[in-house]
């Protein structure tokens, strides 16, 4: 992996508040000479020409699609994006190809990538490459530049400069598991919390959750985690971080729990409202515009950071309280445009565009703070670069279920973890169906907030939903290893089929298969598209059915089921 720099890049950028970064320079093949930089009154740009078959992916959280070649994309935060235009809830602006190469751009802007365009070859002459190592003669740039009809651009608004790493490797899964160790390899995670995490309806109160705890234990449905909904705050849209009167005794509620062997986790989102006990100390650390009538603290400062952990600490985690879900540090621009504007401004210097990038990574490390050495798996709506030492889980207020599953496709490029969340359904099949991708998938995520009941027991599935978490508890093991290789070697335990086989073309297009821990590979069926699929099987390995022990041809077929179809790879 070598940096090459690019101009003076800003300071206030993804690595300087990853604490866990640790870059290791060394050599490798990609020539300086193919960067053009610019630097312009408003931006900076990056061209570089890639390879006539040259395949692009990654890039975070993209939902709606899978190759990137010839697409643009913008990697800006949005909550609810409509098409397929890079904007994520967790936009990264790395991205890998087939080529043996990658590039992570070390920027909070929303940076715009156009991968793979045409240039007018009269303007592909002479340029000026910085620090990044002088180009060679100007007939042997121009000689290169001319093997390829193919560019990409890299626009980065406000910046004067970029520090790129390019790192090398044989396949996408060593290159992506180097960008991961950059950041301090994957999440140490707890045995618990990949067991299912049910998210209780957000009307209910603590006696109501009592009784549904009760209901999973009589009926030996594994549960693990239960997670509360707004409702248990005495104001929600901000957030007092107080009890309210649902629960007149958290104590004794959160012991009820736990003597029933539940972990417990807490929804929240850190607009602080003017009733939080630390709203005035927090309010010179926090941005110049409120979000709900609440403040936006800035955890770009230590002391935002402090102040909130604090209370976090001592009102919460210290009371039993061993998760979060982190909600709303994203932000939307179709649903009413909510949260802070890209002009917003923050003590630490971070303007609103900057801060957006990094809110979810920051809140994260604030949390990680208020835990201390407590094991966690948790939830968060935004993230971004450089975060795949926290063992957070990146979700959604979308649904289409064909997104859900590229989702989890698509997670392991770029350091960051997806629940393909079940929330309610239709009918059994989508029930059923859901529920499937769900338990092959890092986190078994149940998210019944908006559903006054228990949502597979009104489509009469309980049985189905029972045999397949008992599917769960057998992965468990299988996955906690996963995920102790993620933190070791920064190999994803959630895997693209052209991360492991590269130089497979019949993967480039595949986004509706996986490869999950060492070796299995799952083909989920999605909700509401009958009972049959094409599956392809590598025909670089041997494979069998994961569930009969059978031996399977490797290659492409059908397959006709109501199960989910999964294959282990053999050894
Ligand atoms: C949304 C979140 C949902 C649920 C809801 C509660 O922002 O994505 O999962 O928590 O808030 O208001």
């Amino acid at each position: 992996m070598k940096k090459f720099t690019f101009g003076t890049p800003e300071t206030l950028v993804p690595s300087k508040f990853c604490d866990a970064f640790d870059y290791r320079e060394g050599e490798v093949r990609y020539p300086a000479s193919n960067f053009i930089f610019k630097d312009r009154a408003s931006d900076c740009i990056l061209e570089f020409p890639i390879e006539d078959d040259c395949q692009i992916f990654g890039f975070g959280l993209q939902l709606k699609q899978f190759a990137h070649r010839g697409r643009k994309l913008k990697m800006d935060v949005n909550a609810d994006p409509v098409t397929a235009n890079g904007e994520s809830h967790a936009p990264v602006p790395f991205f890998v190809t087939n080529k043996g190469y990658g590039m992570y751009f070390d920027t909070a802007r929303y940076a715009e990538f156009y991968c793979g365009k045409q240039k007018n070859p009269a303007f592909s002459g002479a340029a000026s490459v910085s620090e990044g190592g002088a180009a060679d003669s100007e007939a042997a740039l121009y000689a290169s530049r001319r093997e390829t009809s193919a560019w990409m651009s890299v626009r980065i608004p406000a910046a004067h400069g970029i520090d790129v790493y390019v790192i090398e490797g044989d396949s996408i899964t060593d290159i992506v598991s180097q960008y991961n160790m950059l950041a301090g390899g994957g999440p140490e995670v707890p045995e618990w919390g990949l067991g299912m995490l049910y998210r209780c309806y957000t009307g209910w109160d603590s006696e109501k959750i009592k009784s549904v705890a009760d209901y999973f234990r009589a009926n030996d449905i594994p549960c693990d985690i239960i997670g509360l909904e707004p409702g248990w705050h005495s104001h929600a849209y901000s957030c007092t971080y107080k009890w309210s009167d649902r629960y007149p005794d958290p104590d004794g509620f959160l012991s009820y729990l736990k003597e029933r062997g539940y972990h417990i986790n807490l929804w929240e989102h850190a607009f602080t409202h003017p009733d939080a006990d630390f709203f005035d100390e927090i309010a010179p650390y926090s941005g110049d515009w409120m979000v709900w009538g609440g403040l936006v603290p800035d955890f770009a400062t230590p002391e935002a950071r402090k102040i909130f952990a604090d209370y976090m600490r001592e009102h919460l985690v210290e009371h039993g309280v061993d998760g979060f879900k982190l909600d709303e540090c994203d932000s939307s621009d179709n649903t009413g445009g909510w949260s802070f504007p890209l002009s917003a401004e923050f003590p630490s210097g971070l303007d609103g565009m900057q801060y957006h990038s990094l809110f979810g990574t920051l809140y994260v490390k604030t949390i990680m703070d208020a835990l201390g050495g407590t094991p966690t798996l948790g939830e968060v709506r935004q993230m971004g670069a450089l975060a795949a030492s926290y063992p957070f889980v990146l979700y959604s207020d979308l649904y289409d279920h064909r997104d859900f599953i590229r989702g989890v496709v698509n997670s392991g490029f770029s350091g960051i973890l997806w629940a393909p969340e079940f929330r309610s359904a239709h009918s059994k099949e989508e029930c059923v169906r859901r529920m499937q991708a769900v338990v092959f998938s890092v986190q078994c995520l149940v998210n019944a907030w908006n559903y006054d009941g228990i949502p597979w027991v009104i489509h009469e599935c309980e049985d189905e939903v029972k045999e397949l978490l008992s599917v769960r508890a057998g992965l468990i093991p299988m996955l906690k290893a996963a995920f102790e290789e993620y933190h070791r070697t920064g190999k994803p335990p959630v895997r693209a089929l052209v991360m492991d086989y590269t130089d497979d073309e019949k993967t480039y297009h595949i986004d509706n298969e996986y490869l999950f821990c060492d070796d299995l590979l799952v083909a989920p069926i999605a909700a509401g598209t009958g009972d049959e699929r094409e599956v392809y099987l590598p025909v670089a390995d041997k494979w069998e059915d994961y569930f009969t022990g059978e031996p399977v041809e490797s290659g492409s077929f059908r397959v006709k089921t109501e199960g989910i179809p999964v294959y282990r790879r053999r050894k």
